[in-house]
């Protein structure tokens, strides 16, 4: 049984006078221990698609499944449960609590789980020391740099030993070695633990790793596929970033 599935999700944005089409008719089933990654240029849905995963959001047509659960009838309480004993959402713009301490900020949403204080505290310092920010635990949001707050969203996301970790391009305000470092701890604990990770993206390192992408243009799935075996001239022709760097990496490769 998948551990992610979505069938049909259209989600359309009212602008002005105009409607965004942000998804139209998008399908994906995500199996347990999948390292998926969502890519596409800006603006074609990526984000908007995570936040249907993730219960954030809820979508104006199809249905999102978790677990096999669907999550459609459910009330926002009990989504506010799946989210929280399932899902571990990086945030593309973090979404820290500025009047929170870093370790505050990760300690938060273990609050809707059964831990003591110390217990969370405990965890929280823990999931600090593996993105290697156990120094910074007292500090506030505003006193950090953007890498450091990237990986503080990182660190609240694994805290909760989740089930699946939605990640809105985790890797986009750290650099090169540090990127690597949280990809590499993230691809441990998706083999050690077998959690389920799905990331929007536009890192080649992030595309590298991934066991299978996914991708998205002006609200649809195009392609699905690996990095390996991606089609230079279509896919990746059109993705604004890097586009150099990513072009450079497939030759090296043996394509
Ligand atoms: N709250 C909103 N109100 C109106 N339009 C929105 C809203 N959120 C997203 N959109 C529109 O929906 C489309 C998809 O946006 P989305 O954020 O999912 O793209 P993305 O692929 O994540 O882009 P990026 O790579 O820049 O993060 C875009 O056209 C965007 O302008
Ligand atoms: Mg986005």
């Amino acid at each position: 049984m998948p551990v992610v599935d979505c069938q049909g999700l259209v989600r359309d944005y009212a602008l002005g006078k105009t409607i965004v089409h942000a998804l139209r008719n998008v399908s994906l089933s995500v199996d347990e221990g999948d390292f998926l990654a969502i890519v596409g240029s800006s603006g074609s849905g990526k984000t908007t698609l995570l936040n249907m995963i993730g219960c954030i959001d809820t979508p104006d047509g199809g249905t999102v499944s978790i677990d096999g659960q669907p999550t459609g009838g459910l009330s926002s309480d009990d989504l506010a449960d799946v989210r929280s004993q399932k899902i571990g959402f990086i945030f593309q713009t973090f979404n820290l609590i500025p009047v929170l301490s870093a370790v505050e900020n990760v300690e938060y949403p273990l609050l809707r789980h059964r831990l003591s204080s110390k217990e969370r505290r405990d965890r929280a310092l823990h999931a600090l020391e593996m993105v290697e920010l156990g120094h910074v635990g007292k500090n506030k949001p505003n006193e950090l740099s953007g890498g450091q707050r990237q990986r503080v969203a990182i660190a609240r996301a694994l805290a909760v030993n989740p089930r699946i970790v939605l990640a809105d391009e985790p890797t986009a305000n750290l650099d090169h070695k540090t990127g690597l470092n949280i990809l590499h701890l993230m691809k441990r604990i998706n083999k050690q633990a077998g959690t389920t990770f799905i990331f929007s993206t536009h890192d080649p390192k992030v595309m590298e790793l991934a066991e299978r992408l996914v991708e998205l243009e002006d609200g649809e799935i195009t392609t699905v596929g690996t990095y390996r075996r991606w089609d230079p001239t279509g896919a990746l022709a059109h993705l604004s970033h890097h586009i150099d760097d990513i072009i450079d990496n497939m030759f090296e490769h043996e394509y």
